[in-house]
Formats: C-alpha cells, structure tokens, sequence
C-alpha cells in the first residue's frame, strides 16, 4: 500500500508496534525446554489481547500464529511438538491484522550458549538490514536494497538466500511490490515510491542459497549443519531515512 493519511500511518504504527512487542515477548520466553507450540501460544494470547489477528493464519490458513523456524528451518516452520534446545538458533516472524492494516517483522536469536558462527551469522543480518535501510528511499532502485544486502553477506564469506525475498505490506500480508530479491538483480528497474509501505528481511546463510519446502507444506529448510537468519522491519518510503514501523516503543 501507499500511505494517503495520517490515518494510514496511525493504524499502520499501531500494529506495527503490536508485532515488535510480541516478538520482543516471544524471544524473552525462548529457553531450553520450551516447545515452539508453547511459545507460539504465548504470541497468540498476546496478539488477542491487542485485538489483533495473525496475518498467516488469516491470509494463508497457516497452523499457528506465529513462525518459529529452528536451526536448518530457514522460515515459515509450524509451532508443534519441537523442544528448544540450548545452541538452538531460532528465528520467529510475527506478522499480523488490525482494523485492516498489516504489518511484518521478525528476527533471529540464539540460545546460550552462542557458536561463533550463529553470532556472527546474526550480527551480519542486522547489519544488512541496517545498511539495505539506508538505500530505501523514494527515487531509488529497488534493487539496491538487494545490493545492500548481498553485499554485506559476501563481505564475511556468507550467502543469501535467493529465493526468499521483501515485499510489499500494509493492506495485506503480501502485496505489490513483489519480490525484491535479497541479491542484486540488475534487470529488476522498479524504483521506490514515496509513502509506499514495504518490508525489509535478508535472509543470510552460512553456505545456503536456496531453501525448499521440507514436506509438511510449510516449513522452509535449507540442510542439516546449515544456518540461516532473518530481520525484518515494515517501513514507510520517504525521501530520506525510512519510517520503520514495527518498533516496540
Ligand atoms: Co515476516
Ligand atoms: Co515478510
């Protein structure tokens, strides 16, 4: 969607802030012992008593509210029966509805104790996110955001997952603009529009640069001993620095 009134931006601000703070309580609730079904009951009781409804189960008839993707699980993993475990990398994305406006976001975290390549697999993300953030502005390419991103992961040896990407938001879950690549693809010459309201998620990886369905419909996997983590915030296009959205304060 475009932002046409400060009522758009309201609403929008207002379930944005609803799904930082439910990830924000999802990721201080992960230790080991808890199953992503519990933790996943956690983020729904939370988004019910915003009133919000999750976006995936709303749009998608996704089985559960929230995505809890574990280890190889790169996203879209069902919350069920798995037990987090110390060393576990897990990634939650929580996306959902108010008063017909939607909002994205998501984040990984590790479970002490940390391996150094899941710290740095996470901090390499963030910094992508942070430096694809700088290149969205209204005029700009959209393909710079992939640049950004890719760039950033090659720098430390990492890849991106390729057929993973960004996405339009605000009126949907998924919406125009589609796909914007987490690489830099040169034939892609949509550029940023003002007010126009997006989400920003590299997915990077220590070694993968695809994932695929595991079987149960859902759950994106890379293999066994590879990782991947994942950002993502819902912004606004302005002329300069972008208004992120889902921010817990
Ligand atoms: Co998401
Ligand atoms: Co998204």
């Amino acid at each position: 969607m475009s932002i046409t009134s400060e009522k758009d931006l309201d609403g929008l601000r207002r379930i944005g802030r609803i799904v930082a703070r439910c990830l924000q309580l999802m990721h201080s609730k992960l230790e080991p012992g808890i199953t992503t079904a519990e933790l996943d009951a956690l983020g729904g009781a939370f988004l019910a008593s915003q009133g919000a409804r999750s976006a995936p189960r709303l749009t998608y008839d996704f089985p559960g509210d929230t995505c809890i993707s574990v280890n190889e699980e790169a996203a879209h993993g069902i919350p069920g029966v798995r037990v987090i475990r110390a060393g576990d990398l897990v990634n939650i994305d929580v996306s959902a509805e108010l008063d017909g406006y939607f909002a994205d976001t998501g984040g990984s975290a590790i479970v002490p104790p940390e391996s150094k390549l899941h710290r740095q697999l996470c901090d390499v993300t963030r910094q992508a996110l942070e430096n694809a953030l700088l290149e969205a502005r209204a005029g700009a390419k959209l393909n710079r955001i992939g640049l950004a991103i890719e760039t950033e992961a090659r720098r430390h040896g990492l890849t991106v997952i390729e057929n993973l990407g960004s996405h339009g938001v605000g009126r949907a879950l998924h919406e125009e603009p589609g796909f914007i690549a987490g690489y830099y693809d040169k034939k892609d010459r949509r550029v940023l529009r003002e007010n126009q309201v997006i989400t920003i998620e590299p997915f990077v990886s220590s070694g993968a640069r695809e994932v695929s369905e595991n079987g149960d419909g859902w759950t994106l996997v890379t293999s066994p001993g590879v990782f991947t983590a994942q950002y993502e915030h819902t912004i606004v296009i302005t002329k300069g620095k972008p208004l992120i959205m889902t921010l817990p304060a």
